[in-house]
């Protein structure tokens, strides 16, 4: 299996000043060339002995702050988290040939914030969050759909379910995002932002890297 990629490029002066307009160019991209769920991203953490573990992950917002996504804070990847907050994005939009890796660090969200994303969420997938004691092995699929019964007995549909204290979201604030665009001869462009300074100064150096 040996892919040709296309032979347009990105160039250096192509590029938006900023990383976080130059991934919603990208994202607008994905979105546009029907990919199934462009926002979903491998997500690797590693514990405190810098053992990696990785998952798949949707994208759920995204602005100068960072990349937020939702969780729950005691999973395998919470834990590690908690450890070392130390994380890795990946976006595979393979039929663009394109991959942005971001590199930085992961903060929770306010609650605020993530009450309000809950309360967007189907009432299903609000009662799910509850019903999960997610990465914990259980003992049966019956002991998960028993959780989730009671539960739904005491949230019937309509009815407000509070986001549970252990879920909510996680911001990832980058220190590099790399893009990478495949082209011809396995001479791929790839192009990384490295953030200089604090966050919030929004100063970012472009490289170039060697495929
Ligand atoms: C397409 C896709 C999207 C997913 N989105 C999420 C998500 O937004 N949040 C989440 O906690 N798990 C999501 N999952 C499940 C995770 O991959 C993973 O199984 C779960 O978070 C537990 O990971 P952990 O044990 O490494 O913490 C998704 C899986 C797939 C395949």
């Amino acid at each position: 299996m040996r892919a040709h990629y296309r032979a347009e490029g990105i160039v250096e002066s192509d590029l938006a000043a900023s990383p976080f307009d130059q991934f919603a160019r990208w994202f607008k991209d994905a979105a546009a060339a029907g990919l199934h769920e462009p926002n979903a991203m491998v997500v690797s953490t590693a514990d405190a002995a810098g053992r990696p573990s990785s998952r798949t992950v949707l994208l759920k917002a995204f602005d100068e702050r960072g990349f937020v996504f939702f969780t729950n804070y005691t999973s395998r990847k919470g834990r590690e988290l908690a450890e070392n907050p130390a994380i890795s994005l990946l976006f595979p939009w393979h039929p663009l040939a394109r991959q942005v890796i971001v590199s930085g660090t992961a903060e929770r969200i306010g609650r605020d914030e993530t009450a309000a994303y809950f309360r967007t969420r189907p009432h299903g997938s609000q009662l799910g969050a509850w019903a999960s004691d997610q990465s914990a092995p259980i003992a049966s699929r019956d002991e998960l759909e028993r959780a989730y019964e009671e539960l739904a007995a005491r949230y019937p549909e309509g009815e407000q379910v509070p986001a549970p204290p252990h879920w909510g979201g996680y911001r990832v604030v980058p220190e590099a995002i790399e893009f990478w665009q495949g082209r011809l001869n396995r001479l791929h462009d790839r192009l990384r932002y490295v953030r200089e300074g604090a966050p919030e100064a929004g100063q970012w150096r472009v490289e170039r890297l060697a495929p």
